[in-house]
């Protein structure tokens, strides 16, 4: 009995014991709960913070003298460029994690460049937006890692890279780390080539090793005033060469659209060119495994162009805008020039036929007679490249009188630059279309997208002339101290018309200029499916 009531009171004693064990659990529970949730909202506080801290940069005061330079601050740029509200932004709270010169005192979250992925009219890109409110914009070891992280996505998923570039160039505290950075980023850009477009925008200084990022991209934009692109800066110069030059001068949106053809396009302001941006987006397709883009189309794709008719004067040698022609066959007449200022004697841009992206080119007969020289080469040889490399077909007009003669072209290397547009039109398998509107001599005939470097479709116009070379240059040779006049006439009559190509079937058909749009857009209908490629190699060895 005595161990039962020894046990009763035991487990008496034990209860009592759960009890207050059980009510001590409650009160540090209760107190655990208090305290998380007040750590919760102090971190929520911190988060909160630190991601205000990061939406003004460098802060207020930058900011004002960043719009008293008509300048965008890196995040109203990212808000202009992208549909509104898409933009999703990576590493907001990613800092700088130098410990020299006391910059450990100094710390932005995000540090200096504003990373994420939007849409623009609903097609994903992944852009970076230098901010030069922190530290100049310049290029920290974490600054390289965001922009980094965004170009690896941009490749696993398959979707272009906009580079919005306002930046002193390599953060100078940050050494090696940061040139560390810029070839990571300049290895990314080269990996990235020919697989997502790339788009470089300056929109403020890019000095230094930091050009060649944005030199390795598909199109560099710049903004008027505002922006310039060179190797050593103005004092620099000075001192070693002796030269005296502005900023301006040097590196320039003037300079680099019209003399170095560095840059694609120049725009007033970042607002312009911003929204230009956007435009050019839509024309692109989003990787290398994308078709060329297709959009509704309102203008009938049979519509016919009469001007087109009269648009080649009669006397040969005259000029004409070979743009009436390009913009008489697009959609609506829209053309996006790229390099509109640099290498006029060649347009190239974009424009959509039936609502299909296509890579315009045309030799323009108002500058140099349209003649191919070294400048015009490379330019059309990069664009043809850019289109080939992202499935965008080639429309190419002709009115070439040949190759510019001549010792300043051939020791700049003439023949080397004129095989680069020969090797592009050669090597590219997307549809080609070729419209032959008037001279096609020589070597440039071959060049300009001919039957011979697989073109898909190639016409002439009643007025084409498809011959070695003009009447007056070939008498001059085969009948030298004969009548010339009488001689010329009769080269005339035999060459210059568009019916020795044609009976040999390098062209396929001689069309009324008019029907030309009706023309192109049935043969892009069923280009749409050719498959073309070239012999298995690791790269081809185009002469550089
Ligand atoms: C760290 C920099 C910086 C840099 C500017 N800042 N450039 N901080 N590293 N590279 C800081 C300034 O200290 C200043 O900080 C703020 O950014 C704005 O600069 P300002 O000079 O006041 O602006 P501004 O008068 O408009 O002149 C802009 C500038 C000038 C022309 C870009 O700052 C400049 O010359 N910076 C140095 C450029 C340079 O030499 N970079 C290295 C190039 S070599 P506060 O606190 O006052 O706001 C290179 C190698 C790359 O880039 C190699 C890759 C392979």
């Amino acid at each position: 009995m005595a161990s039962v009531g020894r046990l009763a009171a035991r487990l008496l004693r034990n209860s009592a014991f759960l009890r207050s064990g059980r009510q001590w659990q409650q009160t540090a529970l209760n107190s655990v709960v208090a305290g998380s949730a007040q750590q919760t909202l102090s971190v929520r506080k911190r988060i909160e913070d630190m991601k205000n801290a990061a939406l003004v940069g460098g802060g207020q005061k930058r900011i004002a003298k960043q719009h008293e330079k008509g300048k965008l601050t890196a995040r109203e740029r990212i808000e202009l460029l992208l549909d509104q509200g898409s933009f999703v932004e990576y590493d907001m709270l990613l800092e700088h994690d130098c410990t020299d010169f006391g910059m450990e005192k100094e710390k932005y979250p995000g540090d200096s460049v504003v990373t994420g992925r939007g849409t623009i009219n609903g097609r994903v890109c992944f852009v970076f937006s230098q901010d030069f409110t922190v530290f100049g914009g310049s290029l920290s070891g974490a600054h390289a890692k965001k922009i980094c992280k965004i170009m690896d996505q941009a490749m696993l998923v398959g979707a272009p890279v906009i580079g919005l570039n306002d930046s002193g160039g390599a953060r100078i505290q940050e050494g090696v780390e940061s040139l560390a950075g810029y070839a990571d980023i300049f290895q990314r850009n080269v990996n990235a080539s020919g697989v997502v477009p790339q788009i470089s925008l300056v929109m403020g200084p890019c000095a230094g090793g930091a050009v060649y990022s944005p030199a390795l991209t598909d199109f560099i934009f710049m903004v008027k005033d505002t922006s310039y692109l060179f190797i050593t800066g103005p004092d620099v110069v000075k001192s070693v060469t002796g030269e005296t030059v502005t900023q301006e001068e040097l590196g320039g949106a003037k300079t680099h659209t019209g003399t170095s053809g560095v840059a694609h396009k120049a725009f007033d302001n970042d607002v312009e060119a911003l929204l230009q941006v956007r435009d050019f987006f839509n024309f692109l397709p989003l990787s290398n495994d994308d078709p060329s883009p297709v959009r509704e189309c309102t203008d009938p794709w049979d519509r016919e162009v009469a001007g087109l008719d009269t648009v080649v004067p009669l006397e040969t040698t005259a000029a004409y805008d070979i743009k009436d022609v390009i913009t008489g066959v697009a959609d609506d007449s829209e053309f996006f020039e790229i390099m509109p200022m640099y290498a006029k004697n060649i347009v190239v841009g974009f424009a959509r036929m039936n609502g299909r992206t296509v890579g315009m080119v045309g030799n323009q007969p108002k500058v140099a007679a349209g003649c191919l020289d070294i400048n015009s080469s490379v330019k059309g040889a990069r664009f043809v490249r850019f289109c080939d490399a992202f499935n965008i077909p080639i429309v190419t007009f002709v009115d070439v009188p040949g190759f510019l003669p001549g010792t300043n072209q051939e020791y700049g290397g003439i023949i080397r630059h004129g095989a680069k547009l020969l090797f592009a039109y050669a090597e590219a398998t997307v549809p080609k279309i070729t419209v032959i509107t008037r001279k096609a001599y020589g070597g440039a005939y071959d060049v300009m997208s001919s039957k011979h470097l697989r073109g898909d479709t190639n016409y002439a116009w009643p007025t084409a002339e498809v011959a070695v070379m003009g009447a007056k240059g070939a008498v001059s040779i085969i009948f030298r101290g004969e009548d010339q006049s009488k001689n010329e006439a009769e080269y005339v009559e035999k060459f210059a018309n568009p019916f020795p190509a044609s009976k040999r079937g390098f062209v396929d058909d001689i069309i009324e200029p008019r029907a030309t749009r009706k023309q192109i857009c049935l043969d892009l209908n069923v280009l749409a499916s050719k498959k073309r490629g070239n012999p298995w190699k690791k790269h081809a060895n185009m002469p550089l």
